[in-house]
Order: C-alpha cells, then structure tokens, then sequence
C-alpha cells in the first residue's frame, strides 16, 4: 500500500506504527499528533531502526499537518485519553468522542477512500462516532478490540496449559468493556475443545480474567496497555493490505446480525482489501445469547451518552 496514516503518536499509536514498519505494509506511513514534535520525534526513531531490523516503509511524523496524510488507504485513530486506575473505558467518551469526531473529519477530507480502523476508547461507540463523522459504508470504519481481548484470553489459556499460544482458537463477541462475551464454547487448543482439556472452574477464571483483562494492567501500570493493542491493530491493518481474507472478532456495524440492529459491537468478520467483506453470526446458546444482549445494553448506555452530546 502507497501511504498508511496512525492518528495519535501515544503510547497506542506509536505501537502500531512501529509494528505496521517492521511488517513493511506500505511506502509510506504518517504518524499525526497534537502534541507539537512528539509524532515527528517517535516517527524518527522508528525510521532510524529500518536499517536494523530491515524495513524500508518510510516513517514521518507531523504535528496536526492533514495534508501529510492525503491519499492514505488506511487511517489508524488511536487518539484520546487512555483509562487511569479506577476509571472504566466509558469515563473517556465526553473527551474521546470530540478527538475522534474532528480527526475522522479532517481524515476524510484528505483520504475519502481510506478505511478507517478506530482504536480510541469506549471503544464501540468511538467507532460508531466515527461511522457518524466519516459518512462512509460501514464496512470501511470498523474497530479494533476482539483481537486484543481474545489475544489476553489465548495467552492465559496457554499459561493454563503449557501449551504455544499459536495454537490456541477462539472468539470473543460484544462491547469492549467488562461485559465483553469470550465464548469457551467456540475454543479449541488446535481442533480439541477447550472442555476436554481445562475443568469448568479454570475455564471461568479464564474467562473473567479475559473481560476484566484491561483493567488488570491499568492497575499494573497507571495507564492502559499498548503492545498487545498495537500488535492486534497491525494484524487488522494487515489483513487488509494483503486481502488475506482472515477472520477475526472486531468491532462491527450490525444490521440486524444477532438481532441488533444500529450498533457497532464485536462480532467475527471476513477482513480484505474492501474492509469487513462477511460478518459471521453465529449459532449461540440460550447462556450465550443472554450474556451478549447484557453486553449491547452496556454498549447502548455510552451510546446515549454520546446522542445526549448532539454532536450530530
Ligand atoms: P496516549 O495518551 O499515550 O496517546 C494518545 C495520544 O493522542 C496523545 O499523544 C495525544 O497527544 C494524542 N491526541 C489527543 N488529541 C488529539 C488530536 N485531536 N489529534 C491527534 N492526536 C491527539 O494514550 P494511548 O495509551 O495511546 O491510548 C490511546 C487511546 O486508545 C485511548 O483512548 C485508550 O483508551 C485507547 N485504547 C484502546 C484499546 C482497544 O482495545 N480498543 C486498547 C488500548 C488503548
Ligand atoms: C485495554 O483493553 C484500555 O481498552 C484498553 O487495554
């Protein structure tokens, strides 16, 4: 791909655009801040290891400069405030929502065919904010979170077990928040079922680590992670730029999917070069259906919040 944009050069942003070099996905890639030479400093230090570790996508940075980022194919907004200790992801929406509505703007402005991957937090409803600002089909703005809580779910089982995460399969279903639905039933080490090889307390444990996973390293380090948010925005940004057709649970648009209808939410997609090509909906249980309706109400809660703003 010719140019890839990553608004915000935070702790996030920087992340993915470090990742998205190293794969060499694109020509170019722009990494956009606010904050005056912080996006131009991080941008330098990444181009100054393309020698090393054998990249040649040309990394800038720019201060708020838009025109820089004209022609991009993807946009990446990670922008916003991340979680202190003590606050939920849905604390961040009166501020979050203004950055991601006047980024999408002037991104579309520049690139209006890029597809737009939201990274910011409430997680669904920036996306959904996003959809709003950009205009566009929903299949060219989506999120990143699925990949991200089912990378803490997989690494946690492996632990469990001993076993490489490389071979762990599963999906997670609905908001990124607390309420979030990792689903036991559609995971397998390899093929074999989960339940045949962990008992149903582990299995629990897991799961409860899984949704409350955030949380558990904002307590650690006073902020919200980066590294594994980077590395699952990147494989997203991936998919995308080889067309490689890959399933994965991302954040949404659905359209009567699940019998929700106007709400972005994780569920598993087909993502290519048109951006989400299939949303897959599956066959749930009673148990599981209840926990993911649990889920979009919290999700439609931040969503009033945001109405309530009348941004648009
Ligand atoms: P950070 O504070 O390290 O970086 C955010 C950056 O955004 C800052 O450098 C700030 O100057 C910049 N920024 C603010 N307003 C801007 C604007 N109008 N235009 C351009 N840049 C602007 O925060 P971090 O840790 O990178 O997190 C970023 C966001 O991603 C947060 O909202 C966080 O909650 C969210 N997040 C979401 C995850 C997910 O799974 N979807 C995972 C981890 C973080
Ligand atoms: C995370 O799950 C805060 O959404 C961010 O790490």
């Amino acid at each position: 791909m010719d140019k890839i944009t990553v608004i915000g050069a935070g702790n996030v942003g920087a992340t993915v655009a470090n990742v998205i070099a190293h794969k060499d996905l694109a020509r170019e890639l722009v990494l956009v801040d606010v904050k005056e030479g912080l996006a131009e400093g991080k941008a330098l230090d990444i181009w100054q290891t393309s020698s090393i570790n054998n990249f040649n996508t040309r990394v800038v940075g720019v201060t708020n400069n838009y025109l820089r980022t004209k022609g991009s194919g993807i946009v990446v907004i990670t922008s916003g405030i991340p979680r202190k200790p003590g606050m939920s992801r849905d604390d961040l929406i009166k501020t979050n929502a203004n950055i991601v509505k006047e980024v999408t703007e002037k991104v579309i402005k520049y690139s209006p065919e890029a597809i737009i991957i939201i990274v910011s937090n409430p997680l669904d409803v920036m996306t959904y904010c996003a959809y709003l600002a950009s205009n566009k089909p929903s299949n060219k703005v989506f999120g990143m979170a699925g990949i991200l809580d089912t990378g803490r779910y997989r690494a946690f089982i492996a632990e469990a077990l001993n076993v490489s995460p490389k071979d762990i399969l599963s999906l997670s279903l609905g908001g990124h928040g607390d309420q979030m639905v990792p689903l036991p039933r559609y995971t397998s080490v390899n093929g074999i079922p989960i339940d045949e090889l962990l008992g149903k307390d582990e299995i629990d444990k897991i799961v409860e680590r899984t949704r409350l996973g955030g949380g558990e390293l904002v307590n650690l380090m006073g902020t919200s992670a980066w590294y594994a948010p980077g590395a699952a925005a990147a494989q997203m940004v991936e998919a995308i730029v080889d067309d490689q057709k890959r399933i994965f649970p991302c954040c949404a648009m659905l359209k009567g999917e699940y019998g929700l209808k106007d709400i972005y939410m994780g569920v598993p997609v087909k993502l290519g070069k048109n951006g989400i090509e299939t949303i897959f909906e599956l066959q749930l249980n009673k148990q599981e259906k209840k926990l993911l309706m649990e889920s979009a109400e919290s999700v439609k809660s931040v969503m009033k919040v945001l109405d309530d703003m009348k941004l648009f």
